[in-house]
């Protein structure tokens, strides 16, 4: 019932509005929700998500961490982790938060956020705009102290300041890991988001065996257990590089691989698609992200968890046959609705 109103009366309402106000609306929402043990029990039943997401055969254990189900909300929509809890009610069985830097940056001029619906797609070029690690930080401190931290695992993915230079960019990732360290159950190594000038080329040979080594080095610095530490890479690669990549992660002994990032290959777009640049997202990606999961789990036996164009129950299971651990989605949770997650845990564990 929810999902038909939301794909008949309420996306079409929201449609009409700035994509990233909307976004905004959305997470106060749900940061709101996740304040009441009353709202999240609405969410839970609104979502339809009690037994759907805790079927047992769902369940996994992926680098150390036990997982009710193998569906995670891919890092971007809540940047700062303001609504863990909501995500939990929801149905997820992980969520990636961030990409947080070690100070708040505001990100790329607006407009930045754009849909392309007869694609199913986004195009974005936010640009890391998220409040910094050190309220991050603070306010899972706090979270943590009202009770209200969620029972799923909490990723939490980094990045650089866009004015930290490459030859500094180590120092920035580890700096936010040593902020959020006691936070997160796993942490992501973004080097392939499209928005953040030069970013991507973290992902050459050099750059990235400098940067795995230091940041390996803080993650063992701090407290008593490293914590699992992944690299979340660009389908823009070429198979060529991507094996250079999984020779440094292994000898980095990092725990895994996301696969993959938004593209920057506008061909995947009808002509009728606006002109806008930045990372492309959604139904377009979903081909060649599956060929990089594929591809990678093929060279490795690390976990991947793969997103790119997931939508439903089918798309979720090509990425897991394909070799993925774990799936996330954040455009077809977009496009879907609140009730998209449910769908998927119910369409898996009936195969
Ligand atoms: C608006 C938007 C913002 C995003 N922000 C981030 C981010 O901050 N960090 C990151 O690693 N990925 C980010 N992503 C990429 C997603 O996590 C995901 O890798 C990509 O969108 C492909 O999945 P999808 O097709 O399910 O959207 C963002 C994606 C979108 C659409």
């Amino acid at each position: 019932m929810l999902e038909t109103a939301y794909r008949e009366i309420l996306r079409p309402l929201l449609f009409q509005f700035d994509a990233e106000r909307v976004h905004h609306l959305a997470m106060w929402a749900l940061k709101v929700c996740g304040r009441s043990r009353t709202a999240l029990e609405w969410l839970r039943t609104l979502a339809d998500s009690d037994r759907a997401s805790d079927a047992p055969a769902l369940s996994r254990e992926v680098f150390g961490l036990k997982f009710r189900n193998p569906v995670g909300l891919a890092a971007g929509f809540d940047k700062d982790g303001v609504a863990l809890p909501a995500w939990e009610a929801l149905g997820f069985g992980f969520v990636e938060a961030g990409t947080l830097t070690p100070e708040p940056q505001t990100g790329n001029p607006r407009p930045r956020l754009f849909r392309v619906p007869e694609s199913r797609a986004l195009i974005n070029r936010l640009g890391f705009n998220n409040h910094g690690a050190v309220a991050a930080a603070r306010r899972f401190e706090a979270l943590r102290a009202a009770g209200h931290w969620p029972r799923i695992p909490v990723g939490i993915n980094l990045g650089k300041q866009k004015t930290t230079p490459l030859e500094s960019a180590a120092s920035d990732y580890a700096r936010a890991l040593a902020t959020l360290h006691a936070h997160g159950d796993y942490f992501v190594l973004n080097v392939s988001s499209p928005n953040t000038p030069g970013l991507r080329g973290l992902q050459e040979s050099d750059e990235l065996d400098v940067l795995l080594r230091i940041v390996q080095e803080t993650n063992h610095a701090l407290g008593t257990s490293p914590k699992p530490l992944l690299v979340k890479i660009a389908p823009d690669l070429t198979f060529a590089q991507i094996e250079e990549i999984l020779d440094l992660v292994t000898r980095h002994a990092l725990a895994g691989i996301v696969a993959t990032n938004t593209t920057v290959d506008h061909s995947l777009l009808p002509a009728s698609a606006p002109r806008e640049t930045g990372g492309l997202s959604g139904q377009p990606l979903r081909a060649r992200s599956t060929a990089v999961v594929r591809f990678v789990a093929s060279r490795t036996r690390l976990p991947v968890i793969a997103v790119g164009g997931i939508f439903d129950a089918e798309s979720a299971r090509e990425k897991l046959d394909a070799g993925a651990a774990l799936v996330q989605l954040y455009t077809g949770f977009v496009y879907q609705g609140p009730t998209a997650v449910a769908k998927i845990c119910r369409g898996l564990a009936a195969r």
